[in-house]
């Protein structure tokens, strides 16, 4: 596997490859990788013949006071996970690379981009439609993948391609989880033993839900999560929101393709998950 970090680099060796008939695959990270983050590799590897990985702890997604300098890093197993899963190249930039001193621009996303994980973390998506953006440019891949663990970052991702026309196909990944039901997630390093044992009544709660949306009125089962989780131990409980699968907007019955989103914390540790719901939720 190639390591490469410099722009130019990247550029031109995906250039060569596009221009040998190759289908060029981006799968963008912060590292710190999981089985979640190698499934996106075997996904696009079905899309595309070189796979070209990113490992940057983006600091424009985190506000002052988040889990910037703690957010877990592991460079060399990285590479080396990333390596065994058939990688072509990994693009690890140094932050001064990417911006200027004086770097000035945002790309912001209205509607999907607002609401749910934006209400408790304003600045979130701009930092990553800023980022994904730079990295789409600089990489000119011909298909980018994401989890839809982060689902409304999966929609602000595909909103900004599709509304600055960014010529670059966009795949959802389906969410990777533990044998008990927890999703994966390089947050989850942060849990405590305890925390980590009660952190599957998350998606637990989800999934009732889910079967409940069939044929209840989300108020009532929304108040019903919150309470299920502040049961099993999550101290505080940022949104449980069923939308509409595409709009995010929030509905208030599951009678289209939906999705359940949260976002919860066990102790200092912000989880979130999210499920299908609605017609679609067993397809
Ligand atoms: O999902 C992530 O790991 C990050 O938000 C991403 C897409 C790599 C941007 O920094």
């Amino acid at each position: 596997m190639l390591v490469v970090e410099t722009k130019n680099e990247v550029r031109s060796l995906v250039d060569s490859w596009r221009e040998a008939g190759e289908r060029v695959a981006l799968v963008p990270t912060m590292g710190a990788l999981h089985e979640g983050h190698l499934s996106l590799v075997d996904v696009v590897r079905a899309h595309a013949t070189r796979v070209v990985a990113t490992i940057f702890v983006n600091p424009l997604q985190f506000a002052p006071g988040e889990d910037f300098d703690t957010y877990p890093r592991d460079f060399e197993g990285d590479l080396s996970k990333l390596k065994k899963r058939g990688c072509d190249a990994c693009f690890t930039p140094e932050r001064a690379s990417l911006f200027a001193d004086d770097f000035s621009t945002t790309v912001s996303v209205a509607g999907v981009g607002e609401n749910h994980c934006a209400l408790t973390r304003p600045h979130f998506f701009d930092g990553v439609a800023t980022i994904v953006t730079k990295l789409l440019m600089i990489t000119r891949p011909d298909i980018a993948v994401f989890g839809e663990k982060d689902f409304q970052q999966l929609a602000v991702i595909r909103r900004f391609v599709r509304d600055l026309d960014i010529d670059v196909e966009i795949v959802g990944a389906p969410i990777v989880r533990e044998s008990d039901g927890l999703a994966m997630s390089s947050r989850n390093l942060y849990l405590s033993g305890s925390e980590r044992a009660a952190a599957p009544a998350l998606f637990k709660a989800l999934s009732a839900a889910a079967d409940a949306a069939r044929n209840a009125l989300w108020a009532d089962i929304g108040v019903q999560v919150e309470a299920d989780l502040r049961a099993a131990g999550f101290s505080k409980v940022d949104y449980v929101h069923l939308v509409d699968r595409d709009s995010l907007v929030d509905i208030d019955r599951a009678d289209r393709p939906a999705r359940i989103l949260a976002a919860a914390w066990m102790g200092e540790t912000r989880l979130i998950d999210n499920v299908a719901a609605g017609p679609t939720r067993n397809d």
